[in-house]
């Protein structure tokens, strides 16, 4: 499968000027494109396989990708989603020219070293210096990884199989979590759902009376999930709490900063406890506005890391006494092959300064109180949450069938 030098110059080309003009117009796109229909997007997507090739005609159906996709315009405020930035586009292009297989050093050295560096810098930025760690495709993986780490430290199963853990979150943890403990043979019921308060923290007390009824039941609790950044109000977990609480049952603690452990470049005192966590999730997706698809685990241990991934074949042996050379992913990870996700990350890093990431997220910090501060204005209107991070949750209150009239508007605003 090869092309003519010149007709992927050509290709390139036309697609990198047909990117630039996207960008240029990209934040005065409505934020969804309009008219848009699943049956539509099946007639022009779908469709049986072309057993002959059309060559780049192919490509003519860019445009119609492009104007049946959600834009990632700056005026777009839902989900829990980086805005993305070409720097980083850049550099998923780089990657894929140079087409790495990011296993080990032997087989990909720059990448790794680049992966290496990277995860030092994030793990410094959030306070966690000298943390190891690794890129993933997100916070539900990173999630997974962390807590097979758990597992794996605090009731192995590898050997074995599992015998029993139980896992607490707060009833505002991510989905990630409770799939998580279903995918390690835990089960959806030994995860524990501790109460929040009124700002959607994890309840300590319950938390610590959860852990000793199940103690006193003869379970195994293993760890605590805290989350630095709740879904759906931002709400972070009173992190030193928890850990003391890790530290007085020898739990582990992992922390979930899929959404909000990058923010504590503007504000770390709101993430302090971060730094005794086990095991953290970042997503570099999201509040470091990178392609879809940089996840982030962190870990304080990278012999626990092995000690839950380290299965090493025979084709894949290691033959450098090197400490560097003899460096492998896959001892840390369940990952196998794996892209050069830290290219565009160092590219990006290297071509903004993570100081500016620091002030855009705050930026953003800034953005969700001005919308705060309107509402509480806005006598028809009601904030539902604190807002500790970007998330800003409110309704409409009017007479009748409140939710049905909320659920209406949200989708004239879309
Ligand atoms: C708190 C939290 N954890 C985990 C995730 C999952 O991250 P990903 O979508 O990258 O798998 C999300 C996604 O929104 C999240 O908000």
């Amino acid at each position: 499968m090869t092309i003519p030098p010149e007709t992927f110059r050509a290709l390139a080309h036309d697609l990198t000027n047909f990117a630039a003009d996207y960008l240029e117009k990209l934040p005065h796109l409505p934020s969804y494109p309009s008219d848009i229909s699943g049956q539509e997007t099946e007639h022009l997507f779908g469709g049986e396989v072309p057993l002959d090739g059309i060559g780049a005609a192919a490509f003519d159906s860019l445009p119609k990708v492009f104007e049946n996709s959600r834009p990632a315009s700056p005026r777009f405020f839902g989900y829990v989603f980086g805005s993305g930035e070409p720097v980083g586009v850049l550099g998923e292009f780089a990657a894929n020219v140079l087409h790495q297989n990011a296993t080990a050093w032997r087989s990909a050295p720059a990448a790794i070293t680049f992966e290496r560096t990277v995860i030092q810098w994030l793990a410094s930025a959030v306070g966690c210096a000298g943390y190891s760690g690794s890129l993933t495709l997100g916070g539900s993986s990173a999630n997974l990884m962390g807590l097979c780490m758990a597992r794996e430290a605090k009731a192995p199963a590898n050997q074995s199989g599992v015998r029993g853990g139980v896992i607490y979150c707060s009833t505002e943890a991510h989905m990630s979590i409770s799939k998580a403990a279903a995918l390690l043979g835990l089960g959806h019921e030994a995860v524990r759902f501790i109460a929040v308060d009124e700002a959607f923290r994890m309840q300590t007390e319950d938390l610590r009376r959860a852990i000793i009824q199940d103690l006193q039941k003869g379970e195994l609790p293993i760890a605590v999930v805290a989350s630095a950044g709740t879904t759906a109000t931002g709400s972070i977990d009173p992190l030193n709490m928890i850990a003391d609480i890790c530290h007085e049952f020898g739990l582990w603690l992992h922390v979930d900063g899929a959404y909000g452990a990058l923010a504590s470049l503007a504000i770390p005192d709101a993430f302090s406890g971060l730094e005794r966590a086990d095991s953290l999730s970042l997503d570099p997706h999201k509040w470091l506005y990178q392609p879809t698809g940089c996840g982030c685990l962190l870990y304080r241990d990278s012999a626990a890391a092995q000690r839950a991934f380290s299965h090493s074949g025979e084709y894949a042996r290691v033959l450098s006494d090197d400490p560097i050379e003899e460096f492998a992913f896959f001892k840390e990870s369940m990952e196998l092959s794996r892209p050069f996700r830290a290219l565009k990350l160092w590219l990006s890093i290297r071509y903004y300064g993570l100081r500016a990431f620091a002030e855009s997220i705050r930026e953003d910090l800034r953005l969700a109180k001005v919308l705060a501060d309107s509402i509480d204005a806005e006598t028809r209107l009601e904030r539902l949450a604190p807002v500790a991070l970007s998330a800003v949750c409110f309704r409409y209150v009017g007479n009748g069938d409140v939710a049905a009239l909320n659920r209406y508007i949200l989708s004239r605003v879309v």
